[in-house]
């Protein structure tokens, strides 16, 4: 994994040179900071994942000498869309998104692709429109195994109390996420090890090895989060107050992202009748990291943004440069198969968060405190 990320880091690096020096200057120049004709919009600046991304492409580009621009849509589709328009206003040749909403960012990459703009859809697909050349993502189903892997893991005996929650119905990850989740949680609950207390659509499906999709939106109709820490206190907090003592005790906790994790996890320990609780998450946020060294969150899973960019900025230079980023498998999206290169996961918990995310330069020890 690291190999890889350092090699893909260094490909671009190499690259952005080669074209500076095409473009008449040298690559030492290149410290001197000139715009790449690349746009990038993200979601939110309220998530941390998201500031995450941003730190990484400056840290990525400024090593490369660039200057780029990066705006975000606040959770506003309509914001998205204007800044989607301003970054083509500027004469941008790619456009790197992330959509608030899969679907609602069709109308704005169609725009930029009659505007010539090649499109890479950045860790969430932009879905029903074709005008997406390229997906860089994480592989997302393997997300789901993880988290699942865990709680599973940790489960003894029969009848553990089961508390499934998932993010966004707008966000084709959040199915991902979930279908990958399933598929290791269902033998579990077909034999009695786990059993569902806050879904009725899932107690109902809860004899089927894999769902359709119409089938996962009526479960996830029950458990969203919505990706947002504020629901998922509110949803946990109803899911507690509607069953009874027995139904507690020692829980499993299937949190779909770091960010919803303390926030269930915060909801779950402040419950007299629950003794202990597994709670899953997912992108090795820095809050995150510190739970798990503080026992109040039993996992996350790594996605290391580093290689997402990486990955991103690769694409971006050969667009700019006539050629075709390299594509290892396909996304439908509703419409049309996206090109994409997915990146692998790595599941993180106390035992190992030293040297998956401190000792591999993720995150800096002196931000921590009760490290091993
Ligand atoms: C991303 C996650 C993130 C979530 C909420 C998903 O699309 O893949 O990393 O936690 O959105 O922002």
């Amino acid at each position: 994994m690291y190999p890889n990320l350092i090699s893909r880091m260094t490909a671009v690096v190499v690259i952005l040179a080669i074209l500076v020096a095409s473009c008449g200057g040298t690559a030492t120049q290149a410290t001197t900071s000139s715009k790449l004709a690349v746009g990038i919009v993200l979601p939110t600046k309220e998530e941390a994942r998201w500031l995450q991304d941003e730190a990484r492409f400056r840290d990525a580009l400024t090593a490369a000498g660039y200057d780029v621009e990066i705006l975000f849509s606040q959770g506003s589709s309509a914001k998205e869309k204007e800044n989607v328009e301003s970054l083509i206003a500027k004469g941008n040749k790619v456009l790197i998104i992330c959509p608030q909403e899969g679907t609602a960012a069709a109308a704005a990459v169609e725009e930029a692709r009659r505007a010539g703009i090649k499109v890479i859809s950045y860790d969430r697909l932009i879905t029903n429109s074709d005008a997406v050349d390229y997906y860089v993502t994480f592989d997302s189903l393997a997300v789901g195994k993880a988290q699942a892997q865990y709680l599973v893991g940790k489960a003894s005996g029969t009848a553990n109390p089961l508390y499934l929650y998932a993010g966004a119905t707008s966000d084709s990850n959040a199915f991902l996420y979930f279908e990958g989740a399933w598929g290791v949680l269902q033998p579990k609950i077909a034999d009695g090890t786990l059993v569902i207390k806050n879904s009725s659509e899932a107690v109902a499906l809860q004899g089927r090895s894999t769902l359709s999709r119409e089938e996962m939106s009526r479960i996830m109709g029950q458990i969203t989060t919505n990706w947002d820490v504020n629901t998922a206190k509110t949803l946990a907090q109803a899911n507690l107050a509607a069953v009874s003592a027995a139904d507690k005790g020692n829980v499993f906790l299937l949190a779909p992202n770091d960010g919803t994790a303390r926030a269930i996890a915060d909801t779950f320990a402040a419950d007299q009748q629950v003794t202990a609780y597994v709670v899953t998450g997912q992108d090795a946020e820095k809050a995150s990291i510190q739970y798990i060294l503080d026992g109040k969150q039993s996992m996350t899973v790594l996605k290391d943004v580093r290689t997402l960019v990486a990955d991103a900025i690769e694409a971006s230079v050969a667009y700019l440069e006539g050629r075709t980023p390299p594509q290892t498998s396909t996304y439908h999206n509703g419409k049309i198969e996206v090109p994409a290169r997915p990146s692998a996961v790595i599941s993180v918990d106390r035992t190992n968060v030293k040297q998956v995310v401190i000792d591999s330069g993720y995150w800096p020890a002196s931000d921590f405190t009760g490290l091993p």
